[in-house]
């Protein structure tokens, strides 16, 4: 295993939440496959698979930036487009690639992630949060104006 799920990892956004902590068990997949041994096409297969989750999860990420006009989705987006970057690269070469230079794409994408979450998706689960907040008082508003 190379990422615990732990407290530091928790946004408080359930359904980002549960993309992350599945995108750490497919980043654990990859690494256990690379570490156990496994024959290459497993090792190539966990990768492709981690990709599309990556991909998956970027996309849900930058609808709901877009649908709720979030103003940093610009840069959250480049840091996004940079991991897919490196992503692509990595998996045109993951067929020949040995095992130390796929150890370092591993820790590389475990080093990514972390910063990532804890930095970028975390501010923009705080806007998320102040969003529903406001969203409950313009309810409230809106309720005792019809009483
Ligand atoms: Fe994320
Ligand atoms: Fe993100």
């Amino acid at each position: 295993m190379l990422i615990d799920w732990n407290d530091r990892l928790v946004l408080g956004d359930a359904r980002i939440d549960q993309e992350h902590q599945d995108l750490v068990t497919f980043i654990n997949r990859f690494f256990d496959a690379l570490t156990n041994g496994a024959p290459r096409d497993e090792v190539c297969g966990a990768a492709f698979t981690l990709a599309e989750q990556v991909t998956q999860h970027f996309n849900s990420e930058v609808y709901l930036m877009e649908a709720l006009h979030y103003g940093a989705r610009a840069a959250h987006q480049r840091e996004h487009k940079a991991l897919m970057g490196e992503l692509g690269g990595f998996l045109r070469r993951v067929g020949q690639e040995d095992d130390r230079e796929l150890l370092k794409v591993a820790v590389f994408i475990k080093d990514w992630f972390t910063t990532h979450v804890t930095t970028a998706d975390a501010q923009f689960v705080g806007f998320l949060q102040d969003e529903v907040s406001h969203e409950d008082a313009s309810e409230e508003i809106s309720l005792a104006e019809m009483c």
